[in-house]
């Protein structure tokens, strides 16, 4: 059997990953068990780029208010200076990286989400796998900036978690988020402990109530939603423990699994 991973690395952890990093994505290609394909954000870069830029931004959910002038160079940071530094780094690793975005091949087509305060920030609307897999097939590692078009050319700016989630789903892939926590962080006994699995409804408590809060909505979001359209499972694993990914891949309980109550009910 061959299935498809899904990695979806978090900018907030990019300036962290290790070459062993990048390394264990070679090595589980090379296995033949599983075909990697990466996903990534780039959300300090971006920052630090329209700070460099004196162009002001704000965040409204977890998600970036997107202008015009935020748009381009969120396009310019992320399929651009952050895709080829992933491609190169697990290229250094010995990997066949080949860097897209969902403007590539039409790989994603974008609509405008659906709260137009957020600007150009876009959903995805349907996904034509058939770039990826292509790559996948002939040994490559398909390195995917989340930027889309829709069907008139407008490029839109794409949560990476959504953007995972909706390749995952169209590949029935398994999902695997890397970020700069080891998982869902909730107070337990006055001290922070690591959720080793949550399900939806948890969940949503946990947004009503705040315990989960910016970047980690979209993510807890888009985990949920893919479980709901053919993903059969979705992990949160902390990027700063290089063999997180080798692990998961050997059946090891890492990080947070997220699933849904009814699936419990079924077991
Ligand atoms: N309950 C929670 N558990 C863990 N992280 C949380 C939680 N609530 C909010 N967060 C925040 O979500 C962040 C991860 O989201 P984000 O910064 O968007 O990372 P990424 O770059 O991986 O998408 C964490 O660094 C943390 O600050
Ligand atoms: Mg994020």
């Amino acid at each position: 059997m061959n299935h498809y991973l899904v990695i979806k690395c978090g900018g907030s952890v990019f300036d962290k990953l290790t070459a062993a990093f990048y390394k264990s994505i070679q090595t589980i290609q090379a296995e033949g068990t599983w075909k990697p394909i990466i996903v990534h954000g780039g959300g300090p870069a971006i920052s630090q780029m329209l700070e460099k830029l004196q162009i002001q931004t704000s965040f409204h959910n977890g998600l970036r208010v997107t202008t015009k002038e935020v748009l381009e160079v969120v396009e310019t940071v992320l399929s651009g200076t952050m895709n080829k530094q992933l491609v190169a780094s697990i290229c250094g690793a010995g990997g066949k990286a080949v860097g897209l975005s969902g403007v590539d091949g039409h790989l994603f087509m974008a609509a405008p989400s659906a709260d137009p305060d957020l600007g150009f920030v876009g959903a995805i609307a349907s996904v034509d796998p058939k770039i990826v897999t292509s790559l996948c097939n002939k040994g490559y590692i398909p390195v995917i900036s989340p930027i889309s078009m829709d069907r008139k050319g407008q490029h839109y700016n794409i949560n990476a978690d959504q953007a995972a989630a909706a390749i995952a789903s169209a590949l029935n892939g398994r999902l695997c988020f890397i970020s700069d926590v080891p998982g869902i962080l909730v107070e337990q006994d006055g001290k922070m402990q690591t959720l080793a699995q949550v399900s939806d409804q948890e969940i949503a408590s946990l947004i009503e109530n705040k315990k989960i809060s910016g970047g980690m909505i979209p993510k807890v979001l888009a985990a949920v939603d893919s479980l709901r359209r053919r993903v059969p499972e979705v992990v949160i694993v902390n990027g700063m423990n290089p063999e997180c990914l080798i692990d998961y891949t050997k059946g090891a309980q890492v990080g947070t699994r997220i699933f849904l109550e009814q699936e419990a009910l079924h077991a």
